[in-house]
């Protein structure tokens, strides 16, 4: 891995974990926290949407279904994930879905066209991503005027039980807080930008194993703490003001 680029890294070490059957078990872990997240999307048929680090596709599966065919026209939502064996396997698995696609690729350099997106989800994904304010750069040009951004963390400062991961990966990640998220967003041209946490109510059963956490007492609290939750809209701009550094 000593020779590899960033994102190369990065799509070795995903392409492990899905190899691995990490993304189905994502699906179970993420779940909670991402229908909350879509119940505030207000998504409508014959939108628009990108799925930021989809991994195995359900979260995409589940925005396909809201907004496929509507009195607006044909919704559709594009999954995009670093690691080739996650696209291969969300592939497989929407064979029955006709308002689907999913691309290979960074998010640091998105491969689709300008002013294209009505709503963007990512799930634990965006502190991986070695230059976010590249990424957000990127968003800003594919995301449509006045198009809202969702960005789920589950590792961040604010939830201290979250920090015991960091050591455990092994790719680098950022760990900001909420509030440097938020300075981060509103650098990069965002506006209406607001944050919340989302909290796991889901229960842990008493013989649960964990080997992310120092206990079963720290999982509970990681939980109850929840998920940082990142919410932006891109100006009503279809170009950025001069002097906005597009990549
Ligand atoms: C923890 S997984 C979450 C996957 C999925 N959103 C879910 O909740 O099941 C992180 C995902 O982000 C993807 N990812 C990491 N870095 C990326 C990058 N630079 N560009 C695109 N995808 C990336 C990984 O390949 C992986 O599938």
């Amino acid at each position: 891995m000593a020779d590899q680029n960033p994102d190369e890294r990065l799509q070795t070490e995903f392409n492990r974990w899905a190899n691995q059957g990490e993304g189905e078990k994502m699906a179970a872990h993420h779940l909670y926290i991402t229908e909350k997240t879509i119940g505030l999307m207000n998504l409508r048929p014959g939108e628009r949407v990108l799925d930021l680090g989809c991994g195995s596709g359900w979260a995409t599966r589940l925005l396909a279904r809201i907004v496929g065919e509507g009195p607006e026209g044909f919704g559709q939502v594009v999954g995009l994930d670093i690691s080739d064996e996650m696209v291969r396997q969300a592939r497989a698995a929407s064979k029955d879905f006709d308002n689907v696609m999913y691309v290979c690729g960074s998010a640091q350099q998105i491969p689709w066209e300008e002013n294209f997106f009505d709503k963007m989800l990512s799930v634990e994904s965006f502190y991986y991503y070695p230059d976010q304010g590249r990424v957000l750069g990127e968003l800003f040009r594919v995301m449509a005027p006045q198009g809202r951004m969702f960005i789920l963390i589950n590792l961040y400062k604010d939830n201290p039980y979250s920090l015991q991961w960091v050591d455990k990966l092994k790719v680098p990640v950022h760990v900001r807080s909420a509030a440097e998220y938020v300075e981060l967003l509103k650098q990069h041209a965002f506006e209406n930008v607001e944050w919340r946490q989302i909290p796991d109510d889901t229960p842990t059963p008493d013989d649960y194993q964990t080997k992310s956490f120092r206990s079963l007492d720290d999982l509970k609290a990681f939980k109850r703490t929840g998920a940082l939750l990142l919410i932006a809209s891109k100006p009503n701009l279809r170009v950025p003001a001069p002097g906005y550094r597009v990549y």
